[in-house]
């Protein structure tokens, strides 16, 4: 491949539609979602991929019912608690984007733990999207701006250039996303990463995410090394 993605952004959806093949239920679905993450992973190490961001939980994903909610914070825990030792020990470095506000504080403190321990790792970032909403995303940006205006004394109405308000953004100091994936078939963002997917090659695959292995992630990424990139130029 020419040309590998600096960040490639993943939408995995369709644990649910798997677990109800299977005759599962939707819980052992998501467990089979964080099983795929680990294959991400190793993969994204082997492609030399810089940065991964997943989208765990939207703020949109509150209107789930409770148990189910619960059950996607307790793998996440669980997938903490797992893979900390191994993560770390590859050099990978996660990252949490999102509100803090509602998530429950054993998972608060699961991820914050895995953040620090690992916050010195070079190989790979992976952000873990968690309580995320792009606009939220936004609205906390331009707050964090003005707020910081604010303590330092500065003209609040000062022109705002796109590199001061894109240090507020909760993915902050991630570069912009290459490739957008989204599994499962649905062709939507869904709040995802909207300022950070201005220029993203989009990808959609029909397989669910419990089934993207190394071989979808070669696929996409062999689709995206055939886009020619003009960022609005010719
Ligand atoms: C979308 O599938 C998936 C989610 C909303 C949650 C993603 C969570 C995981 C991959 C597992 C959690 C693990 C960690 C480590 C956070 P869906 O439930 O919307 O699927 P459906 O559309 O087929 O119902």
């Amino acid at each position: 491949m020419k040309s590998i993605p600096k960040h490639i952004a993943v939408i995995m959806d369709g644990n649910g539609r798997w677990a109800t093949k299977q005759g599962l239920n939707r819980t052992e679905g998501h467990r089979a979602g964080a099983k795929a993450i680990d294959s991400l992973l190793t993969s994204s190490l082997e492609f030399g991929l810089q940065n991964v961001s997943l989208y765990a939980f939207s703020t949109e994903n509150w209107k789930r019912p409770i148990l189910e909610v619960k059950s996607i914070f307790e793998l996440l825990i669980e997938f903490i608690t797992d893979r900390l030792d191994d993560i770390h020990s590859k050099g990978i470095r996660i990252k949490h984007s999102g509100s803090r506000n509602r998530i429950p504080k054993s998972a608060l403190s699961s991820i914050d733990r895995a953040v620090e321990r690992t916050s010195k790792n070079k190989t790979l970032t992976v952000n873990f999207c968690l309580n995320y909403g792009a606009k939220d995303e936004i609205i906390h940006a331009m707050n964090g701006l003005i707020q910081s205006r604010k303590s330092a004394k500065k003209d609040l109405l000062g022109k705002v250039t796109e590199k001061e308000f894109e240090k507020y953004l909760y993915t902050y100091p991630l570069p912009p996303v290459d490739l957008l994936i989204r599994t499962a078939g649905e062709q939507r963002i869904s709040n995802f990463l909207l300022w950070q997917i201005a220029y993203a090659e989009v990808y959609f695959t029909k397989t669910l995410w419990p089934d993207f292995d190394r071989s979808a992630l070669v696929d996409a990424l062999q689709d995206y090394d055939k886009r020619i990139r003009k960022f609005g130029g010719l």
